[in-house]
């Protein structure tokens, strides 16, 4: 034995696309708090430089990143401003990503009246989102040999849930996205360049609040189905992740890559019955 794994992250870089929402924030603050220098990427510059303030008040090293992950220009010239104040990222979490209501089929609607612009924007956020951004910050890992990329799945990339029809097939392609980037990444920039993703299970954020939990908190018909296939009986709280986060970005996991490890509660793992 050479000692205990090290999941310190200090003198490591890290951006955080999607550090703006509910669960990229969380994961914002677990990179800041293990001691890497973290950049808060999302559209809204005022979120941003709002959350790199609550980093830097936490004792974290933060600032805020602003770019769309869609606009290939705004992200290389994101990653310019990063390297040109910092250096080139070490860690890129592709957090960026969620669902929106018309690109659901429920309720009385068929698949036919999908609406194929609402269905192309959620597969082009969640998939092209993560792919963009990685190619903006991936140039400084591909040169030095080093890096860790960590994408954010969804329960409903293996197995598809009713209604999420966009959203399921956008985050299948993340995963399969996760793997061939993996693969890529060893075998062309080096085995010290890791590509992996995080899969949550059901957390309450702001898009899915609603859908979840009713006004007093409890859960919804939809709510009470999940939280009956998810064995430990709950959602899961941002804070959840970091774990997992942590071990994925540092060098705790020097020699895995290309796996997508589920953060659910046991959801993947109960066949129902
Ligand atoms: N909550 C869950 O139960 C759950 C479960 C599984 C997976 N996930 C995944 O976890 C990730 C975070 O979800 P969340 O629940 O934290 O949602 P959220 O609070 O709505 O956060 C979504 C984030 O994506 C950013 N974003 C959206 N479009 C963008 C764009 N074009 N360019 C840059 N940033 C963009 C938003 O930032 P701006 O608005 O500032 O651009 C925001 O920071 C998503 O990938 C989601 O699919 C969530």
């Amino acid at each position: 034995m050479s000692g205990a794994p090290s999941f310190d992250l200090r003198g490591r870089i890290a951006v955080v696309t999607g550090g703006t929402g509910v669960l990229g924030g969380a994961m914002a603050h677990a990179l800041a708090a293990a001691g890497a220098r973290v950049a808060v990427l999302g559209r809204r510059a005022d979120v941003a430089e709002r959350v790199a303030g609550e980093l830097t008040d936490a004792g974290g090293t933060a600032m805020a990143l602003p770019a769309d992950v869609l606009d290939a220009d705004a992200l290389d010239a994101a990653a310019a401003t990063l390297a040109a104040t910092w250096g080139p990222a070490d860690v890129l979490v592709n957090a960026a990503g969620g669902n929106r209501a018309d690109a659901l089929v429920h309720g009385d609607a068929t698949l036919f009246d999908l609406d194929p612009e609402a269905f192309r924007a959620v597969v082009d956020l969640n998939l092209t989102g993560t792919l963009l951004p990685t190619r903006a910050f991936a140039r400084g890992m591909a040169d030095g040999g080093r890096g860790s990329i960590v994408n954010v799945s969804s329960m409903a990339a293996q197995k598809p849930l009713t209604r999420v029809i966009g959203y399921a097939a956008a985050k299948a392609g993340v995963d399969n996205l996760t793997q061939w980037l993996a693969t890529y990444a060893a075998t062309t920039w080096g085995p010290g360049v890791r590509v992996n993703a995080i899969a949550p299970g059901f957390f309450l954020g702001e898009q899915n609040r609603a859908l979840l939990t009713e006004a007093d908190g409890s859960p919804t018909p939809r709510g009470r189905q999940i939280l009956d296939h998810t064995p430990m009986g709950r959602f899961g709280a941002p804070d959840d992740l970091a774990g997992t986060l942590l071990w994925l970005a540092s060098d705790a996991s020097a020699f895995v890559t290309g796996v997508i490890v589920p953060v659910d509660g046991g959801y993947a793992a109960f066949g129902g019955v």
